[in-house]
């Protein structure tokens, strides 16, 4: 059996989760889902990354002991995931004994690899919580983190490095060999610039003996936290004990990625996986931001929105479909209520919801011993084949339109033909040929939804398979 293993960022504990995080999940909810329809064993990780200074510093700042903190916001992030019925297999915990081991086994691996891939240093330079990384001196504006407008700690510190320098050759090679390795073209290119004039070894270690995973023989040192957070993925796939899964699961065909986390994912994690001579992952996919006035989303700006406050105005399935359909998943783009509000009206509930209802109000009225259909329409099929040939490119917005092109072509046949006038002149054999072409529409259409729309497509597999077909009672998409 096939297998199809996606991941997502794991997120920082710092905070409940926003709808930016929403978008990386959703999106590796779809793909989930899709395979698993395709028959293929799916292992879809997603989780919370937690050895974070952030975690300490917003602990301290709710007055509460740093585990108990990460304890209680990894469940809100769990509750929040529950809620949107992700499909995730894992939520990988990187407090977590499991993943501690699986750090633990990669670095051993490394050390027995390849002796002077970690070596001891002195690191000299701005470190910004925010980000969670040294920022070089050039990148500073006016002082302070560009992407966080804070002013950077400056530090002088032993540390650990790993030598990310001796893969700049390997990882060019790799991407020259395998061209989809990161996507889109923007994020390679980016990439391929930073890995040939800019990269240098990374510190991984921090002094800290407060909080983080203890370096092994160096009590004094912690893990530096993305070089412990990137092996997440490994944990979720049994790395190191369960070998069986590992072998099943690992290479994950696809990391997906915000575009703010390219560095670590697109030369880092690769090179790592290089020293401990693990296979790399098939493809990362870095996606855009959701912007508001052109600002990002973040936490740290303040200008986050609460997913589960948009649950109360808006059933799940339309907010997955808005974020999926609004913006090229490579893209940015703005986020806006008001277009969150026009979408559902004009593709939800006016062109599914209304189709639905028109089609199976027909049906009811005009040919209550109507059994099935048996042939898709060439048109519909056309669509539907084009609309499937796009998730792998994660062309999210394009599949969705191709959907909606069924949508249009059905509503075309039923204004082209009016099944009640030809009804009412007794062409029973045309209006039944009419209502089984839009019936067969509407499966396809049910069919091509589910990994988007996952609580829509029940409903409306409820209701194809009913006998006799009825209306429904309630329109498809209703606010609450
Ligand atoms: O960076 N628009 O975690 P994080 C779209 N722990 N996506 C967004 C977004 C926005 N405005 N804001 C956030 C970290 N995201 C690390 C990751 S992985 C080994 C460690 C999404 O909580 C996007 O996927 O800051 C981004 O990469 C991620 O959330 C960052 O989440």
């Amino acid at each position: 059996m096939n297998k199809f293993t996606v991941t997502t960022p794991i997120y920082y504990v710092n905070d409940k989760p926003h709808i930016g995080h929403l978008y990386s999940t959703i999106a590796a909810d779809v793909l989930a889902r899709y395979h698993a329809s395709k028959g293929e064993d799916v292992l879809f990780s997603t989780g919370t990354d937690e050895n974070s200074q952030k975690t300490v510093e917003a602990a301290e700042k709710a007055e509460k002991d740093t585990k108990k903190y990460a304890d209680e916001t990894a469940k809100i992030w769990q509750d929040v995931f529950k809620k949107f019925d992700f499909t995730n297999t894992n939520f990988v915990r990187t407090t977590s004994p499991e993943h501690k081991k699986a750090v633990y086994a990669l670095l051993e691996t490394i050390q027995e690899n390849n002796q002077d891939d970690i070596y001891q240093g002195e690191y000299v330079g701005f470190y910004c919580v925010g980000c969670e990384t040294f920022i070089p001196e050039k990148d500073l504006v006016d002082g302070k983190c560009p992407d966080h407008n804070t002013e950077p700690e400056e530090i002088k510190e032993k540390n650990y490095f790993f030598k990310l320098s001796k893969y700049r050759k390997q990882l060019l090679d790799h991407y020259k060999e395998n061209p989809e390795f990161l996507q889109p073209e923007s994020a390679r290119n980016k990439m391929l610039h930073y890995i040939e004039h800019e990269m240098e070894d990374v510190s991984i270690s921090r002094q800290s003996k407060k909080w983080g995973i203890r370096f092994p023989k160096d009590e004094e040192h912690a893990i530096y936290v993305w070089f412990d957070a990137v092996i997440n993925y490994l944990t979720a796939t049994g790395y190191p004990d369960d070998k069986e899964k590992f072998e099943k699961f690992w290479p994950a065909d696809l990391h997906i990625i915000g575009k703010d986390i390219i560095k670590f994912h697109g030369a880092m994690w690769p090179a790592m996986l290089m020293s401990a001579n693990i296979p790399l992952p098939e493809r990362i996919f870095a996606h855009g931001f959701f912007t508001i006035d052109d600002q990002k989303i973040s936490k740290s700006l303040s200008n986050a929105i609460d997913p589960i406050e948009l649950l109360k105005e808006y059933p799940r399935d339309a907010i997955r479909y808005f974020l999926l359909r609004e913006i090229p998943f490579g893209n940015d783009g703005d986020f806006s209520q008001e277009r969150l509000l026009e979408r559902y009206n004009s593709d939800l509930a006016n062109g599914l919801g209304n189709l639905v209802s028109r089609t199976l109000n027909m049906i009811e009225q005009f040919w209550p011993d109507f059994e099935g259909s048996k042939t898709v329409p060439k048109a519909v099929q056309h669509k539907a084949d084009h609309a499937e040939s796009v998730i792998d490119s994660l062309s999210f917005d394009i599949t969705l339109k191709q959907i909606w092109e069924i949508i249009a072509w059905a509503d075309g046949l039923i204004e082209k033909t009016k099944p009640w006038e030809l009804a009412k002149e007794g062409k029973e054999k045309e209006v039944e040929e009419i209502l089984e072409q839009l019936f067969s529409a509407l499966a396809t259409i049910n069919e091509q939804i589910a990994p988007f729309l996952p609580d829509t497509h029940e409903t409306l597999t409820k209701l194809l398979n009913e006998r006799p077909i009825k209306k429904p009672k309630d329109p498809l998409f209703m606010r609450k």
